[in-house]
């Protein structure tokens, strides 16, 4: 019996970006089946791919050589942060977001959409503070939205 294999954080690969794409896919219709879809799957592989994935930083979460999620980051802005379904609330967002802070220790902002309640309680539990909301003229999927922010000053936590 071998040990249980521990969920690692590392940096995405070109080559993972078809896996982080299904990923992305299945996230969001897991968890916000509601959003008006403003782009094909196709589209979205090729954004991932060609866009996404070649600025700032991707992180991933990965089990077993398995992608169970990830996260961008450009500058102190936490672009994207999706799980596989089936793997929420097992402390893995907690995971990302952690080298999140560890990439950018002083500051990260973030939108949300308005009615992700789960979204806005996991990051309210990490120490983001709600800067405004938004009637959805700011996204292109004209949903409410809600800009965050985290400072480490806030709370004086520690690294
Ligand atoms: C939102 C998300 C990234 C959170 O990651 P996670 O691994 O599920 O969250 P964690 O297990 O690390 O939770 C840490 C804490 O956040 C809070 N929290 C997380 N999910 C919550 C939920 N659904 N409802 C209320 N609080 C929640 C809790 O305080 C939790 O601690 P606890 O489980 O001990 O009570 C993940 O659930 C996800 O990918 N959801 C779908 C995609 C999405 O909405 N992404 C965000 C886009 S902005």
């Amino acid at each position: 019996m071998g040990a249980t294999p521990a969920v690692t954080t590392e940096r995405a690969s070109p080559r993972d970006a078809g896996e982080i794409a299904e990923l992305y896919l299945a996230s969001r219709a897991e968890a916000l089946p509601y959003l008006r879809r403003v782009h094909s799957d196709d589209e979205v592989r090729g954004w991932i791919t060609h866009v996404r994935l070649v600025s700032g930083e991707t992180w991933v979460a990965r089990k077993a050589r398995r992608i169970l999620g990830f996260l961008c980051l450009d500058g102190e802005n936490l672009d994207q942060l999706y799980l596989l379904p089936g793997q929420f609330r097992r402390g893995i967002g907690s995971l990302l977001l952690a080298k999140a802070k560890e990439r950018s220790p002083e500051r990260l902002t973030l939108f949300t959409f308005q009615r992700n309640t789960a979204a806005r309680a996991f990051y309210e539990r990490h120490g983001f503070r709600l800067v405004d909301l938004n009637d959805g003229e700011r996204n292109e999927e004209g949903e409410p939205d809600a800009l965050y922010e985290w400072r480490r000053s806030f709370s004086g936590e520690p690294l």
